[in-house]
């Protein structure tokens, strides 16, 4: 403004200095696809070295029982020697683009200094005008060059955007879509269900079942029969690729993710905690419970005692004592959320493998006393655990075996489940 005030009559002046914005873009310009590529490959790999670490933080145990010392190191090193290759080469081309930026600035002032002095050879301007002019034009040329800069610095905070973008970019489960499913009263049906995991891996094929509310369900089988898998198919956590799973006449493959999981209460077969307090994490399904509701879900799954005689009781966060708890005594809380929730269905994916046999006793009663008018699947080894269930499936390979209750199983003359059985009242 001030330059065409004074200086009108040389608008080329202000046209120069606007000529160092193209200028620079025309030089920075190729730079900042270059920028934000490199800037995204160091930004994975930086993210993938993290995740490495922590991964082997976490599994610490098992790297070091399993002699995984040596090769941990090994990954580490290779994902960190990818991530500083990867940075050397984003500095590298940051570097370059600032130089190319410095030549783009300085061809400016040439393009300035050969113009404004043939004015004032001709006589328009003084020398001493020439000295002002050159002043103003630096502040503004300086002015539109950073203007011309922030461009590739800009899209290399695109590559961070473009990571944040991905995650939410992610396919989400489609929670809200569906038909929202009614209070579940009947219970659950599955036809000639059979699931194939993505990478090709068949883990149930010709399911046949029916589960009311009011029973108490049991899944037996040895090891990677598909129990999990099948029981994870009821909250709808993996979806049949054959066959139809219903409840209440109501194929889940229509149905509002949100609205049945929220009748649902699965336990899982891993303990997964939250670094809160042991009242919050009881109360993670169901945040309207009071303290008196949440203790008695606790002394139902044999965890009252134990809390109560820690320092802080309830308050006692996890995310500090994990790991002084026991895998028992984690599971008792894991437990204790499940009973919480007051859901229809309530699925317990071996709660009892380490529980002393009172508190499974006790536990078990508690499963009876809750399957009054809802539906309890339970999945366990033992024996004590199952033998009173209303009815129990025997999976083996993916199929169902065998089924009926205990005693229907056991009179079976070569039965697999009895067999099952007998080795297990042989073990114990
Ligand atoms: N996410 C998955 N991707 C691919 N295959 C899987 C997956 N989960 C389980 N499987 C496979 O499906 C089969 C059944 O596994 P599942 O976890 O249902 O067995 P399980 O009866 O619960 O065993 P366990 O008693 O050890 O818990 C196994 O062969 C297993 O390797
Ligand atoms: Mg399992």
């Amino acid at each position: 403004m001030m330059m065409y005030t004074y200086f009108g009559d040389a608008p080329e002046v202000i046209l120069l200095a606007a000529l160092s914005l193209p200028i620079m873009l025309i030089f920075v310009g190729p730079f900042a696809r270059m920028a934000r590529r490199r800037s995204q490959a160091s930004r994975a790999s930086g993210a993938a070295t993290t995740a490495n670490i922590e991964e082997g933080m976490s599994n610490v145990l098992a790297v070091q029982s399993l002699g995984g010392n040596e090769r941990e190191g090994q990954r580490f090193r290779k994902a960190s020697e990818e991530s500083f290759r990867r940075f050397r080469i984003e500095s590298l081309l940051k570097l370059t683009y600032q130089q190319f930026g410095s030549l783009a600035f300085l061809l400016s002032q040439v393009l300035f200094f050969v113009v404004i002095a043939g004015r004032v050879i001709d006589g328009t301007f003084t020398a001493g005008d020439y000295f002002v002019l050159n002043y103003y034009f630096f502040v503004l040329s300086a002015t539109f060059s950073g203007m011309g800069f922030i461009y590739p610095v800009l899209q290399d905070n695109v590559a961070g955007l473009r990571r944040v973008f991905f995650l939410m970019d992610l396919p989400s489960e489609k929670t809200g879509e569906g038909i929202e499913l009614p209070r579940i009263s009947r219970g659950v049906e599955m036809r000639n269900v059979g699931l194939t995991y993505p990478d090709g891996r068949r883990a149930l094929s010709d399911i046949n079942l029916d589960a009311r509310l009011g029973k108490i369900v049991a899944f037996v089988g040895p090891t990677g029969a598909g129990k999990t898998s099948l029981a994870y198919m009821v909250p709808a956590f993996v979806q049949p690729t054959e066959g139809t799973v219903t409840i209440d006449g109501v194929d889940l493959k229509d149905v509002s993710v949100d609205s049945l999981r929220d009748q649902v209460s699965y336990v899982f077969q891993e303990t997964q905690l939250f670094s809160d307090s042991i009242l919050e994490n009881i109360r993670y399904g169901n945040a309207d419970a009071t303290e008196e509701e949440v203790e008695r879900a606790a002394r139902v799954a044999g965890a009252h005692d134990f809390i109560a005689a820690l320092p802080d009781g309830y308050r006692t966060n996890l995310g500090t004592v994990t790991s002084k708890l026991s895998v028992g005594q984690k599971q008792r809380i894991a437990i204790a959320r499940g009973l919480l929730r007051d859901a229809r269905i309530l699925i317990l994916d071996e709660p009892t493998s380490a529980l002393d046999p009172e508190t499974e006793a006790y536990l078990v009663d508690a499963l009876h006393e809750a399957a009054k008018d809802r539906l309890v699947i339970i999945i366990a080894h033992r024996l004590s655990t199952i033998a009173n269930a209303d009815r129990i499936y025997f999976l083996e390979d993916g199929q169902i075996r065998e089924q009926g209750t205990h005693e229907e199983l056991m009179a079976v003359p070569d039965g697999r489940y009895r067999r099952y059985a007998s080795l297990q009242a042989g073990a114990g």
